[in-house]
């Protein structure tokens, strides 16, 4: 990764979110399904679809920057969506599986905060004011996916997982 300047830094970590994001769109179809809580599974089949409305929301920012997005890996959610299919192999579905689906879940959460946080700041820096608002969007959206699975994990989810 030949990074030297601000906006090449920018470009990069934007080209590391896209590649995160398209593999979440192959991964919370199956979290979906793994999961039994049907809160829990609707909250996933919700996030789907803002993923697919992340993605084009990076697309818009690579248009008005009139640039392209790297062809990279983002290798740390390809360890995370390992860290789901572990879950799913290892605990039968239920309340214990869906508790670990909502942990696994959040840390996706919380990668993705840090991540269009340190993009909101780049394009602050840069005067990216058009890309800044669209990133702004998608940050207030992963926050609330987080503070959504809280309520889960706190509403009951993992009470019943205690208790079976
Ligand atoms: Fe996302
Ligand atoms: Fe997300």
């Amino acid at each position: 990764m030949a990074v030297t300047t601000i906006e090449e830094l920018f470009i990069h970590e934007l080209s590391d979110i896209y590649s995160a994001e398209k593999q979440l769109t192959k991964a919370l179809p199956k979290l979906a399904r793994a999961a039994r809580n049907p809160d829990l599974k609707a909250a996933f089949e919700t996030h789907l679809e803002e993923t697919q409305g992340q993605i084009e929301r990076i697309d818009r920012v690579v248009d008005l920057l009139d640039t392209r997005v790297k062809r990279i890996k983002c290798a740390a959610m390809e360890g995370l969506v390992e860290e789901g299919k572990e879950v799913i192999d290892s605990i039968d579905a239920g309340p214990l599986r869906d508790a670990a689906l909502i942990g696994g879940a959040q840390k996706v959460e919380h990668y993705e905060i840090a991540a269009y946080g340190t993009l909101c700041a780049l394009a602050r820096q840069l005067g990216y004011t058009e890309a800044l608002k669209l990133l702004k969007d998608t940050l207030a959206e992963e926050k609330a996916t987080d503070e959504k699975l809280t309520r889960l994990a706190e509403g009951g989810g993992n009470a019943q997982a205690a208790a079976a």
